[in-house]
């Protein structure tokens, strides 16, 4: 299966790795001691564990998991040696790609094969760097300690990340056809989250391996159990926060095929106040928050009880305006009670219907009395409204929804977020972006707000 150089990479890696087994420093593993290798054992049986309770991470259609497994394999390096832990690697490795997630033979072995080339080239690197297995040299002046360990340690952790990645992107380059560039860049995206907590935490492999040294396999048990039991239950918990983010998503465009002329709004909206709060220079995650909630800004409509409503050519009497109106404080409550937002969308979507004057809703606050989210979303809101079409008129021009915002300073609008627009390209930008999207139903009977 695959083309010729996707073939022939795969040979090469196999290869590769089979030569590297094949010049391992056998001596070193089997003149390991029993202790050693009853601690080696262990260490295997751990890294088991945490291949067992790896979270998966999608990127595009390629599927990567994510472990402490490297830092197993970095204290076992700097325990037992690279040698013996090329070894480590390939049984973890094996039985994880065979038992545990259970991949096509084919993928399996290349997967195998590539953690094994890893960390051959990282012992490679380890041995030039003048490193060698056990933390006992660490004792003496700080630089003969930082020579001697920690200098072969990061780069044995920098090679083996490297060729890791380089690794998975090309194959999924070559598989598939793709540019490698792009795909190593996308992967360390998502992944990229990992590769840079991966680093970070790399030193902890090194107390794990002076906790061994200490305390022999009480020292790993000490160690390693509880890095496994906080990463499982962080992960747990962050894809329960994303399933609910999810499913909010998905009730947004739920909303949004009630009504055609609303589709693609909240996205809309969205993309416009994040732009806006970059042009105001908000900090990254204010500016994250604004954006969450924008898109969520109307998710209280997804009641049954408005379907009607909005569905309602003529005008609303006051009880459905009454009814209507409900929808923003409905959807705080849905978006506080299905996930951990922070309470900046929160209280963003609560408000994005007050207005600056004081005669909005739902709590009729003034001024900067209104969170800046909302009062951003309210800006944005209008003009996404204003540049549709709707069944009674065209869409606004830019020089007409100009002039809307500017007559409505100070009154609906946040006049520091309207000069703001206005003084940038952002609107002019925004609407050539997403006048292809328009409805455009060329039904207009009028023109009006
Ligand atoms: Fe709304």
């Amino acid at each position: 299966m695959g083309n010729l150089p996707y073939r022939s990479y795969v040979v090469f890696v196999g290869g590769f790795a089979a030569a590297a087994l094949w010049t391992l420093d056998w001596p070193a593993v089997f003149t390991l001691s029993q202790a050693d290798l009853f601690g080696l054992c262990i260490l295997t049986i751990l890294g088991l564990m945490s291949e067992s309770l790896a979270l998966t991470i999608v990127v595009g259609q390629n599927v990567s998991n994510s472990s402490i497994t490297f830092i197993l394999i970095l204290a076992s390096a700097l325990i037992f040696g690279p040698s013996i832990t090329v070894l480590f690697t390939a049984t973890t490795g094996a039985v994880a790609e065979f038992g545990i997630r259970r991949k096509p033979p084919s993928k399996a072995l290349f997967n195998v094969a590539q953690y094994i080339v890893a960390t051959a080239s990282a012992g490679i690197a380890f041995n030039a760097a003048g490193g060698s297995a056990g933390v006992g040299a660490a004792t003496g002046p700080f630089v003969h300690f930082f020579v001697r360990q920690i200098f072969p340690f990061l780069t044995y952790a920098a090679v083996l990340f490297s060729v890791n990645l380089a690794a998975v992107s090309l194959w999924i380059a070559l598989r598939q056809g793709l540019a490698f560039g792009p795909i190593l860049t996308r992967w360390a995206g998502p992944a990229g989250t990992n590769v840079l907590y991966d680093l970070l935490v790399s030193p902890i492999a090194v107390a794990v391996a002076i906790l061994y040294e200490e305390l022999y396999v009480g020292g790993l048990l000490l160690s390693v159990l509880p890095l496994l039991f906080i990463r499982h239950s962080y992960f747990t918990n962050l894809r329960l926060q994303e399933a609910n983010r999810d499913l909010l998503y998905m009730m947004v465009k739920a909303i949004e095929t009630r009504d055609p002329y609303t589709s693609g709004h909240s996205r809309r909206v969205a993309l416009m106040a994040r732009r806006m709060g970059d042009v105001m220079g908000l900090p990254g995650k204010t500016v994250e928050s604004i954006e969450t909630a924008a898109l969520l800004h109307d998710i209280g409509k997804i009641d049954v009880e408005y379907v009607e409503i909005i569905r309602k050519p003529s005008q609303l009497s006051d009880a459905e305006r009454r009814v209507i109106q409900s929808h923003s404080s409905r959807g705080a409550d849905l978006i506080r009670s299905l996930s951990s937002f922070r309470s900046e969308v929160v209280s963003a979507v609560r408000h994005h219907h007050e207005r600056y004057d004081g005669s909005g809703y739902p709590e009729g606050l003034r001024g900067k009395q209104i969170p800046l989210g909302a009062r951003i979303i309210m800006v944005c809101d209008a003009v996404d409204a204003m540049m549709s079409d709707r069944p009674y008129r065209l869409a606004l021009s830019l020089a007409q929804i100009q002039e809307e915002l500017y007559a409505g300073k100070g009154a609906q609008f946040d006049p520091d977020v309207v000069s703001g627009l206005l003084a940038s390209d952002l609107l002019d930008r925004h609407l050539e972006e997403v006048a292809p999207e328009k409805v455009g139903s060329g039904v207009a009977v009028g023109v009006g707000l």
